[in-house]
């Protein structure tokens, strides 16, 4: 059975290809037409899937899509009805901005791609979020939640997934929350206050949220209350997104929290006006994860299962990924590598081939790399073009000791292997690498290659095995650390050795490696650990701001050639740049 799952039309289009039960390839549409956040019909990712499969689009017994674009048009009516005549106006531009060519899909997939209108399926919005974290989770029963901003109507599920002895799937829904009722928009609407873009800045607001208290809890909870049978409800009088407004929080909200942040306005967190910015982001973080957690502990008590798995954009949040893991009284959290719609197109692939065409399960590998692999032999073209020299190191202790000895000397390095990841987080393979121990690299970093707020902190990967000694880890910690899902404390005596990745409050959003899943990865750690006595490194995204994460070696080699990169690694193929071009070297701590 050959099934292409499909995302878009939102945020982070994406595609999938599954062929007989198990992922052939998955990538997000921005990797390929380089427009960050790329929300457009994902030929350029279909059409490579097919190619990497080998197929032509006549070929597939399905084509399935993330959500089911009649339900989300009668909740945006139903809305745009509700709130008449104040949403007359804004009816027209919420229906585009929210449906985009999403109502008219079965006929755009049937054109596009050629297939027949009898092959296009449909899955729900959440359906696809909880396939996309339970099915690819090595659990065969697990409970289920996922939250986001809203799909069609749902914008929560609690529920639980089972696989029994013959492969067959059961995903069971137990509870759900509806629009506009949402975890997802109380914090998008958060971010739009803070000033940060709505589904990219999220992860602003929590890198913010440490540096303040959560004076302001008092008025958060005010705007979202909880209810007796455990749900909760948003205060409707304190937002307008769901009235299609162009803002999305109210006058009132104003009168409650004060003036919102011009987003052209930097932060300066040294003054009052900085620190109510983060005191605000510091309390609306707090109350989702309180909420967050006392849900997981419902589900807890309900199920009585040891395994959770979070799906939607919600589970993005390490921070209260974390808590749901100390605090609700599961053995497991997984979060999958791409929670948000990306993962969705996977998540409705496998929809469709365990629940509607009823094929049995088979465990999905436990990794992140599912996109285009990376060319070395193209890193050599456009190097020699340049008249730079490239070396290639096909002996892989070679290679490795080379990296870790230029990483040691305090270098910053491009490092390109294997196929991209799918999911927001570069995890060893689009990655840009440094030496976490001094915060003159981390400032190096944000002024030469990232160009980015000083509030938001890198992330250090960490072989699995040496995790504990550097981290605080609950039970099940190295596990939420596979795929960067979970934020700890670092522990105490590695704060200074450790600054360019310990943020304000003394965690760390960590990388735990498994060298089954990233041999290089994890050989590159050791070596750099057997000459530094730390086998840590800054793992961030290869990507300047603005960009998506590089894909193509050509694009890693433009972003080395526009930034403070030092030396570039494509596979075993090794590019620095001339003596001059090169910043001064980090002293290594
Ligand atoms: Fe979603």
């Amino acid at each position: 059975m050959r099934i292409l799952g499909i995302s878009a039309h939102y945020h982070d289009s994406a595609a999938t290809l599954l062929v007989d039960g198990m992922p052939v390839c998955a990538v997000q549409e921005e990797r390929l037409s380089r427009h960050k956040n790329d929300a457009s019909f994902p030929i350029a990712a279909i059409e490579w899937c097919l190619e990497r499969g080998g197929l032509g689009p006549d070929e597939l017994d399905a084509v399935v899509f993330y959500e089911k674009p009649m339900l989300k048009f009668e909740r945006i009516l139903t809305m745009a009805l509700r709130g008449f005549p104040r949403t007359w106006h804004s009816f027209p531009r919420a229906m585009k901005n929210a449906l985009g060519g999403k109502l008219w899909i079965k006929g755009i997939i049937s054109s596009q791609l050629g297939v027949r209108a009898n092959r296009i399926l449909f899955a729900e919005h959440h359906q696809s979020h909880a396939a996309a974290a339970f099915l690819t989770a090595p659990t065969r029963r697990a409970a289920i939640l996922t939250a986001d901003g809203v799909g069609e109507w749902t914008t929560l599920s609690l529920g639980r997934g089972s696989v029994d002895d013959s492969g067959a799937v059961t995903l069971e829904l137990l509870r759900e929350l509806r629009f506009p009722h949402s975890l997802g928009m109380l914090y998008s609407t958060f971010t739009a206050y803070l000033g940060f873009p709505i589904n990219e800045g999220e992860y602003k607001v929590m890198g913010l949220a440490s540096y303040g208290k959560p004076t302001f809890e008092p008025q958060v909870r005010k705007m979202v209350r909880r209810t007796a049978d455990g749900a909760l409800v948003l205060d409707l009088s304190y937002f307008e997104f769901h009235e299609g407004a162009r803002r999305s929080f109210s006058d009132r909200f104003i009168t409650e929290l004060g003036p919102p942040r011009d987003p052209l306005e930097p932060i300066d967190l040294a003054t009052p006006e900085g620190a109510r910015y983060a005191d605000i982001a510091a309390s609306v973080q707090r109350v989702l994860e309180d909420i967050l957690v006392d849900l997981a502990r419902s589900l807890k008590r309900e199920t009585g299962l040891d395994d959770l798995c979070l799906g939607g954009g919600v589970a993005l949040n390490g921070c209260a990924n974390a808590r749901i893991l100390r605090e609700s009284g599961f053995r497991n959290v997984y979060v999958p590598c791409a929670p948000g719609d990306a993962g969705c197109a996977l998540g409705a692939a496998l929809v469709a081939d365990r629940l509607h065409f009823r094929q049995p399960h088979q465990e999905v590998p436990d990794h992140p790399y599912w996109g285009p692999q990376i060319d070395a032999q193209e890193l050599s073209r456009v190097a020699s073009e340049d008249g730079l020299e490239l070396e290639e190191l096909p002996r892989e202790s070679e290679l490795i000791d080379r990296v870790a000895s230029e990483l040691v000397r305090g270098r910053i390095v491009g490092w390109m292997q294997g196929s991209t990841e799918l999911g927001p987080r570069a995890l060893g393979n689009r990655s840009v690498l440094a030496a976490p121990h001094s915060v003159r690299m981390r400032d190096k970093l944000n002024r030469s290659i990232k160009y980015r707020e000083e509030f938001r902190p890198f992330a250090p990967a960490v072989p699995i095995e040496h995790a504990e000694r550097f981290f605080e880890l609950p039970p099940g910690g190295a596990r939420l650390g596979r795929f960067m899902s979970g934020v700890f404390p670092v522990r105490r005596e590695w704060h200074d050795r450790l600054a360019a990745v310990t943020h304000v409050d003394g965690t760390a959003r960590v990388q735990t490696v498994d060298r089954k899943m990233a041999p290089r990865f994890h050989a590159l750690l050791e070596a750099y650990g057997a000459l530094t006595g730390i086998p840590v490194l800054l793992n961030t995204s290869f990507n300047l701001a603005g960009e998506p994460i590089v894909n193509r070696a050509v694009e890693g080699y433009s972003t080395f050639r526009r930034s403070g990169i030092d030396l570039l690694v494509a596979g075993q193929a090794v590019v620095s740049k001339p003596r001059a071009a090169q910043v001064a070297p980090e002293a290594v701590a």
